[in-house]
C-alpha cells in the first residue's frame, strides 16, 4: 500500500511531470497535493499523427493515462474558472473527465479574481526600490488566496455544494479586498456582484466533482493500491525550506504531501526527487550557480522547441546555471529523498566540459552543507568540478550502455556526491525517451 512521492528538487520545472506519466502506469490515482496553477507540467504522448502536448496547470498529469483517477487535494489552491477550462481541454483530447475519474478536495481553497487582482498589485508595488523588491510570481493569486487559507476567511471547495452561499462569501470576499486594492494599491475595485455570480454557476459546474479525497485515497491505499503524490514547484521554493522570500506560498516538500493529502506517514513508499542535470530558475531570488551569457543560453535553448528552459506557465526564459549539489543534498535531507530522477541529461551533449558545484566558499571558508539553511546564497562563491563532456546525441539512448562513456561518469559522480542513487535519466520529452540507470 505504498504513497509514492514525487518532489522537485530544486526550483521547479525540473520535469517531474513526465516522471509522473512515467509512474502512473502502476498507479490507481495521481494526487497534486499543494500550489494551484502556477505549476505548469508539459507531458509528451507519442501518438499516430505525431507527438501529443499536454500542458497541466491544476489536473494531475496522471491523467493523461485513462484507468488514472486525478485527485486535487486539502492542500491545492483552486482557480475554478482554470480547472474548467483545462477539464475541457483535456475533454477536447479524447480523454473521460467525469467525476468518478477527477476528485476535488472539499477542504481545498479557492482563488478568485480579487486574489489575482491582490498578487498582481502587491508584486507591482514591491517593485519600488525601498520595499524590498518582486518575488517574480506567476501573478496567479496563489499568495493572496493561502494567505486568506491562513487567516482563517479562506473560501474552501466545500462551498460550492450550496451556491447561494458560496455567492454570499464571494461578495462579502471581494468587497473586503476592493478595500485593500483602492486604499492601499490605489487600484479600481472589482464587480463583486459579477464575481458572485461568476462563483454560483462554477459551484454549479463542479460541485458533482468535489469529494473527501482523504477518505478515497485512504481506501485506496488501505486495499493496497498504488497511489502517486505528485508534487509541484519544488523544495527550493517551499515556504518553509525554500529560499525565503523568494518561494511560493506553499510546502511542495514530501512532508506537504501527507498535510496536503490527509494522509499519515505509514504510507509513504518511494520519495523520488526529480532534479535537471543543471539549474534552473525563473523569478527573483539568489542563485549561485546561475550563468550568463553563451554558457546560460546554450543549457536554456531558444525557445524553438516546447521543452526548452521557457515557463509553462508564464512564458518567461528561465534562468540557467550548473548543478548545485550543496543544494541538492540539502533537498535529499529535507525530503528523505530515497532516489533521484535526472531529466534532460541530453542538453549537455556537445560540451567540451560539465561542471557540478561540489561546496561554496565564502571569505576563507569552504562549506559542504549549508551552515544556515538557503534563505541567504547571496554570500557564497560556488566551487566548481569539471569533467570531460560528451560529443555525442543522447537522446537516442535507451540502456544506460547507450550513454556515452562520460555521461555515464558523470551520472555516478552525481551519486557519489548527494550518497543517492539515480534510478532514472531522461533524455529527451518523449515518454520513450528514458534511460534505467542501472
Ligand atoms: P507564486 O507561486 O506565483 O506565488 O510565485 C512565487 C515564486 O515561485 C516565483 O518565483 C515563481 O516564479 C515561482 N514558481 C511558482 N510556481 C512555479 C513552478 O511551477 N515552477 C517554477 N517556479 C514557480
Amino acid at each position: 500500500m505504498p504513497l509514492h512521492i514525487i518532489v522537485g528538487a530544486q526550483w521547479g520545472d525540473e520535469g517531474k511531470g513526465r516522471i509522473t506519466d512515467l509512474l502512473s502506469a502502476d498507479a490507481v490515482a495521481v494526487a497534486r497535493f499543494s500550489g494551484g496553477d502556477n505549476a505548469g507540467h508539459t507531458v509528451t504522448v507519442d501518438a499516430p499523427g505525431g507527438p501529443q502536448i499536454f500542458k497541466l496547470h491544476l489536473l494531475p498529469s496522471g491523467l493523461v493515462h485513462p484507468h488514472v483517477v486525478g485527485v486535487l487535494g486539502h492542500g491545492m489552491v483552486v482557480n475554478p474558472s482554470r480547472l474548467l477550462a483545462e477539464m475541457d481541454r483535456l475533454r477536447a483530447s479524447g480523454a473521460s473527465v467525469t467525476p468518478e475519474r477527477v476528485k476535488l478536495s472539499a477542504a481545498a481553497h479557492l482563488i478568485t479574481p480579487a486574489h489575482v487582482a491582490l498578487d498582481q498589485a502587491d508584486e507591482a508595488a514591491r517593485s519600488a526600490p525601498s520595499a524590498g523588491g518582486k518575488i517574480g510570481t506567476t501573478g496567479r493569486g496563489i499568495g493572496p488566496a493561502y494567505t486568506d487559507k491562513t487567516a482563517r476567511r479562506g473560501l474552501r471547495a466545500e462551498l460550492m455544494l450550496d451556491p447561494a452561499r458560496l455567492g454570499d462569501r464571494v461578495l462579502e470576499h471581494v468587497r473586503a479586498a476592493n478595500l485593500t486594492l483602492e486604499r492601499i494599491y490605489a487600484r479600481p475595485p472589482l464587480d463583486a456582484a459579477a464575481v458572485a455570480a461568476e462563483y454560483t454557476s462554477y459551484a454549479r459546474a463542479l460541485a458533482p466533482y468535489l469529494a473527501e479525497t482523504s477518505l478515497y485515497l485512504h481506501g485506496q491505499l488501505r486495499a493496497g493500491a498504488a497511489v502517486l503524490a505528485e508534487g509541484a514547484q519544488g523544495t527550493l521554493l517551499d515556504l518553509n525550506t525554500g529560499t525565503y522570500p523568494f518561494v511560493t506560498s506553499s510546502s511542495p516538500t514530501s512532508g506537504g504531501a501527507f498535510v496536503g493529502l490527509g494522509l499519515g506517514p505509514q504510507f509513504a513508499g518511494r520519495i523520488i526527487g526529480v532534479t535537471k542535470v543543471f539549474q534552473t530558475r525563473v523569478g527573483e531570488g539568489p542563485f549561485p550557480t546561475e550563468a550568463f551569457g553563451p554558457e546560460a543560453e546554450r543549457l536554456r535553448g531558444t525557445g524553438a522547441n516546447p521543452w526548452d528552459e521557457f515557463g509553462t506557465t508564464t512564458g518567461r526564459p528561465r534562468r540557467c546555471g550548473w548543478l548545485d549539489l550543496v543544494l541538492l543534498r540539502y533537498a535529499i535531507r529535507v525530503n528523505g529523498i530515497t532516489e533521484l530522477v535526472l531529466t534532460k541529461l541530453d542538453v549537455l551533449a556537445g560540451l567540451e566540459q560539465v561542471r557540478l558545484c561540489t561546496g561554496y566558499e565564502a571569505g576563507d571558508q569552504r562549506y559542504e552543507e549549508l551552515p544556515w539553511g538557503p534563505a541567504d546564497l547571496a554570500p557564497f562563491r560556488p566551487i566548481y568540478e569539471s569533467m570531460p563532456g560528451w560529443a555525442e546525441d543522447s537522446s537516442g539512448a535507451r540502456t544506460l550502455a547507450d550513454l556515452p562513456a562520460q555521461a555515464r561518469c558523470y551520472v555516478r559522480r552525481i551519486e557519489a556526491l548527494t550518497g543517492v542513487p539515480v534510478s532514472l535519466i531522461s533524455v529527451g520529452p518523449e515518454r520513450s525517451q528514458i534511460v534505467p540507470a542501472r
